[in-house]
């Protein structure tokens, strides 16, 4: 008798041990990844000092498209970050004022004296959840935002795009002087004026303060959360074809993940990896404090940010996958980097030619594009809608 029972017994924990790997397979047997992924989250939070709400992501969304906020009146956000185009926009360097087009097709007009834009337009899907920690956790109030992080939280942000020469303050009106300008012109379209004070329920609503809050909120409306990734992380094995599945064993196993990790496959520190500089630009671009260091970017939505890296020096992924391959061999591929200088992160990449397929196919399964694409039909100041594009 206690002897069956004990054989019982034991037949019973094999069969419930099975059970459990079994079920932990069907989840895709990602059970170790957990720890370095999760999927996004599927709710926003915001600053306490900037709830969101439907009339503020409203307003904010008139204002990105709005080119009164630029000094000559022909340059919004959406210029650069344009919905068709994920939000960002498929050029190496950015150019803002004196520009005409959209996208690639974007350049100077003739008769110009206005350089390029420094860097290459982030996208600003999922920018709501830049800091995110492995664990999920993140601080909008503080989120690091640009390549070198020198903004912190979206709010901050909003302001520096107006306040830039280049990006779309222009000749005409000095740093100190744009905002005030700006403020002034809102608060002489009774449009705004109706808006803002119904947003922020109070009388003289229009300030600096204020325009940067409804930006910032219209961007944390701005999320793509669902892509096949994140199906598969939440469960559903069949989301990921078998090469994207591998693609992304092989990406953890080249140790990509040293940086890219977390939901948004950022660690959202700056590492030094010696990108080549781009000659358009016509001088160096030394990054965070002058070291050469960038911040690590998401590599959600790669269909929408090439070219790629800092500079947009990269046209492809597959360009992007070959330099990792020759900085493995500790080589540094830009000559004002001194190869001592690289993230010792990179020490333990290791990427073969034939695992780079696979590789870029598993980065398809993180684009997501069920995200607001929706235009407005005219702004408040009656321009032209997203600028001269
Ligand atoms: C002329 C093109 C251009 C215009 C206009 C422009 N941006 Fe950008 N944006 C960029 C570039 C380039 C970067 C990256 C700059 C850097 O990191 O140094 C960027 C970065 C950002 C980021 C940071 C994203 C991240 O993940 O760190 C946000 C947010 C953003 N822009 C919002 C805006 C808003 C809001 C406006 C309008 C007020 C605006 N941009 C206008 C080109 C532009
Ligand atoms: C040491 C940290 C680190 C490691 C390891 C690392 N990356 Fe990166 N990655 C970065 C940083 C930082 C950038 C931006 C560099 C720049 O622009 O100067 C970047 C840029 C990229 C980009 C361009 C994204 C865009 O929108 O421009 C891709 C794609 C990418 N990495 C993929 C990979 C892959 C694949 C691996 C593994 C083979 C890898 N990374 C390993 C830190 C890292």
């Amino acid at each position: 008798m206690r002897k069956s029972n004990l054989v019982y017994t034991f037949f019973i924990s094999v069969l419930l041990a099975l059970g459990f790997l079994r079920c932990q397979k069907s989840k895709g047997g990602i059970l170790v990844d957990n720890t370095v992924y999760i999927p996004l989250p599927k709710k926003v939070i915001s600053p306490k000092d900037n709830p969101t709400t439907p009339e503020k992501v409203a307003l904010g969304k008139l204002l990105f498209y709005d080119p009164i906020l630029s000094g000559n009146k022909d340059v919004a956000c959406a210029t650069c970050h344009h919905p068709e185009f994920g939000y960002a926009e498929l050029i190496d360097l950015s150019i803002g004022v004196n520009g005409v087009g959209l996208s690639s097709k974007r350049r100077f007009k003739t008769d110009n004296d206005i350089p390029f834009v420094k860097r290459n337009s982030q996208s600003i899907l999922n920018a709501a959840f830049n800091g995110i920690e492995i664990s999920g956790a993140y601080h909008p109030e503080k989120a690091p935002m640009f390549w070198d992080l020198r903004a912190q939280s979206l709010e901050e942000q909003a302001l520096l795009p107006i306040k830039t020469f280049e990006e779309m303050r222009g000749h005409d009106f000095s740093e100190a002087i744009i905002l005030d300008t700006i403020v002034k012109r809102l608060q002489n379209i009774p449009e705004y004026v109706g808006h803002f004070e119904k947003v922020f329920e109070t009388s003289e609503a229009i300030t600096s303060t204020n325009l940067a809050k409804a930006i910032a909120a219209f961007e944390r409306s701005l999320v793509s959360n669902n892509s096949r990734f994140d199906q598969y992380m939440a469960g559903d094995s069949t989301a990921l074809s078998l090469s994207e599945k591998t693609g992304f064993q092989l990406f953890k196993k080249a140790k990509c993940t040293n940086c890219h990790s977390g939901p948004m496959f950022s660690d959202y520190k700056i590492h030094v990896l010696g990108v080549p500089e781009n000659e358009k630009l016509g001088y160096v671009d030394d990054g965070f404090e002058k070291n050469f260091g960038f911040r690590t970017p998401s590599l959600r939505n790669l269909s929408s940010t090439a070219p790629y890296m800092h500079n947009g020096t990269f046209k492809d992924l597959e360009d992007v996958l070959q330099f990792y391959k020759d900085l493995s061999s500790g080589l540094s591929k830009n000559d004002q980097v001194d190869k001592a200088k690289l993230d010792p992160l990179l020490k333990e990449v290791d990427i073969k030619v034939m695992d780079m397929k696979p590789i870029i196919s598993f980065f398809n399964s993180l684009n997501d594009d069920s995200f607001d694409k929706t235009i407005p039909k005219e702004v408040p100041s009656k321009l032209p809608v997203g600028g001269d594009i």
